[in-house]
């Protein structure tokens, strides 16, 4: 079994995105060099989204501009559509993200568009991202449950994953978007995507809202999934997603994975003090539970 597991941050996107202050493009900058400091390997930067949409992403290009780009380290940023895609490849970016949903009422609310039409601007895009040499991850919305619609049928799931990866998405993430999801679902998921699509390509997205966040990522790692998406200070939510909570905090997952003996690559304590910064600027709450006891211990 493979010992390493790719933490993908995506605090300064999907958490940023759903605050309710929007922070100036220099304060998102040093979250991401904070992160990229404490040795996290992917860091969503942003989105090329509609600003009328969701207003706290819209100088994404300015945030780009500002990160000092490591090459050891991947910045993907979320793209809707060829408007978006010329954003980020005009802004530099060397890796995007793009997003459709296994709920047609979440995807209509999401992007204004049915899952097929998704798939169709998705190719638009996939298709640039190739001819600029540009790596492409995609995001499946929904996957355990929708705000709307309820339960999703996992064959649902199954169809969508393989139309992203026959359009050329390296990597899909599975998100929870509302966090409805329990371990055995969580699991059994994951393993039927993984009869059809490598379980290498695979990432697991959990929002926390009923907390089982970690409980369904120990369940997707015993599938076999080492790609996870967290969010530090577990910030976020989905603003089409009403009563959705944060991503699970990267703080509590680094603790989780170092202490079943996996790697990460990831210094816990300077993420715990990244997720304790991040959360004075946005005078919020820190929604890690591992960062908030891990600072606590040391000035105990
Ligand atoms: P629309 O209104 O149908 O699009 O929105 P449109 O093509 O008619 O454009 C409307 C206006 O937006 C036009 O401007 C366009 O030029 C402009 P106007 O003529 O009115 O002045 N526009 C853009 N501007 C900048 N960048 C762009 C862009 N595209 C259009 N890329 C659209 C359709 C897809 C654009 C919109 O619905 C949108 O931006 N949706 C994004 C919503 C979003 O960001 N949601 C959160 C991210 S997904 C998520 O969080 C889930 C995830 O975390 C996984 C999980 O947890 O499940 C990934
Ligand atoms: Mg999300």
């Amino acid at each position: 079994m493979d010992d390493f597991v790719t933490l993908v941050e995506v605090g300064p996107r999907d958490g940023l995105q759903n605050e309710q202050q929007t922070l100036p493009a220099a304060t998102r900058v040093e979250l991401i060099e904070r992160l990229s400091g404490c040795g996290v390997p992917v860091i969503e930067a942003g989105s090329f989204v509609s600003p009328k949409w969701v207003p706290q992403m819209a100088d994404t290009e300015a945030v780009l501009a500002g990160i000092d780009m490591k090459s050891e380290t991947r910045y993907p940023v979320l793209v809707p559509n060829l408007t978006g895609f010329e954003r980020a490849a005009n802004s530099g970016a060397r890796e995007i993200a793009v997003f459709t949903a296994a709920s047609e009422t979440f995807s209509q609310r999401n992007t204004n568009c049915s899952i097929e039409e998704s798939i169709t601007r998705i190719g638009a895009v996939t298709k640039a991202a190739k001819n600029a040499d540009i790596k492409v991850r995609g995001y499946i919305s929904c996957v355990l449950g929708c705000p709307y619609e309820g339960d999703i049928d996992p064959d649902t799931v199954v169809n969508v994953c393989e139309q992203l990866v026959r359009l050329g998405c390296s990597e899909i993430s599975l998100g929870d978007t509302i966090g409805t999801g329990t371990p055995a679902l969580a699991n059994g998921l994951v393993k039927k995507v993984a009869s059809t699509i490598p379980v290498e390509q695979l990432a697991v997205h959990f929002h926390d809202t009923y907390g089982q966040a970690l409980a369904n990522i120990l369940a997707c790692l015993d599938a076999g999934v080492r790609i996870v998406d967290a969010s530090v200070a577990g910030l976020g939510g989905c603003p089409y997603a009403s009563g959705a909570s944060g991503n699970v905090a990267s703080e509590d997952v680094v603790y989780m994975l170092h202490g079943l003996g996996l790697d990460t690559g990831i210094d816990l304590g300077s993420l715990a003090a990244t997720g304790d910064w991040i959360s004075k600027q946005l005078q919020r709450r820190n929604n890690s539970r591992a960062g908030v006891a891990y600072l606590a211990s040391k000035h105990a």
